[in-house]
């Protein structure tokens, strides 16, 4: 597992794999077979809160006085309107929770989407999302960027309804998801950016990241 040999802006999509001892320590445990749903979800929680850190790096803020107990001073505070953060039906909810500890005022959406387990197509089969996503930053949530479908198909979901960015949150990517979305848009001057806990090896015949962690969803909630 690394960098890959993918660059790391190819288009307008822009890819960030976190290096960090901590990420790679909860990731270690959350890969593991044996780890049970409710550490799982804790988890996957704390590694969002992280990803989230360097995810929310261009977030826009506003300026705004305040009087500290010493001095008046000028500091910056989140820009209206808010940003959406928008999980993935079904394993993006198990993200939710981190996203918005770290913005407690953001909208949340939701989509969800499909992946058909032959042909790997995603398709839209939900969505609750505001129509008018002209100036809004959209975060979104999805644990594995394996195919690249579902994200390919979320994004230009958003960019149709005006989103003004598009950040991704995945806790683990393939190399061939990331090629695939960054070939998808590399013809357009959309900003969008990938922040990943870890670039894994490759996929599987059946579209499973490997070394990976096994259905995402199904570790988060149970087989239903
Ligand atoms: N979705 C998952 O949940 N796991 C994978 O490995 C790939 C897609």
């Amino acid at each position: 597992m690394g960098q890959g040999s993918f660059p790391r802006y190819r288009g307008s999509v822009k890819v960030h794999v976190a290096n960090h001892p901590l990420i790679t320590h909860k990731l270690t445990v959350l890969r593991d077979e044996n780890t049970n749903s409710p550490t799982f979800r804790q988890l996957t929680e704390e590694l969002v809160m992280l990803l989230a850190y360097e995810a929310t790096r261009e977030v826009k803020t506003v300026p705004q006085k305040i009087k500290t107990p010493v001095a008046e001073t000028t500091g910056a505070v989140l820009a209206k309107p808010r940003p959406v953060v928008v999980p993935i039906l079904r394993a993006g909810l198990g993200m939710l929770e981190g996203m918005t500890r770290l913005i407690p005022t953001a909208e949340v959406g939701f989509l969800g989407m499909v992946r058909d387990e032959v042909t790997l197509q995603a398709s839209t089969y939900a969505n609750r999302l505001p129509e008018d996503l002209r100036g809004r930053q959209c975060y979104v949530l999805d644990p594995m960027l394996a195919t690249g479908g579902t994200l390919i198909a979320a994004f230009n979901y958003l960019i149709e309804r005006g989103a003004q960015d598009i950040t991704a949150i995945t806790i683990l990517a393939a190399p061939e998801g990331i090629k695939t979305v960054q070939d998808a848009f590399a013809s357009s001057d959309f900003p969008i950016t990938i922040v990943t806990g870890a670039l894994d090896e490759k996929l599987n015949e059946k579209g499973y990241i490997v070394p990976g962690l096994g259905d995402a969803g199904d570790r988060l909630y149970g087989v239903v």
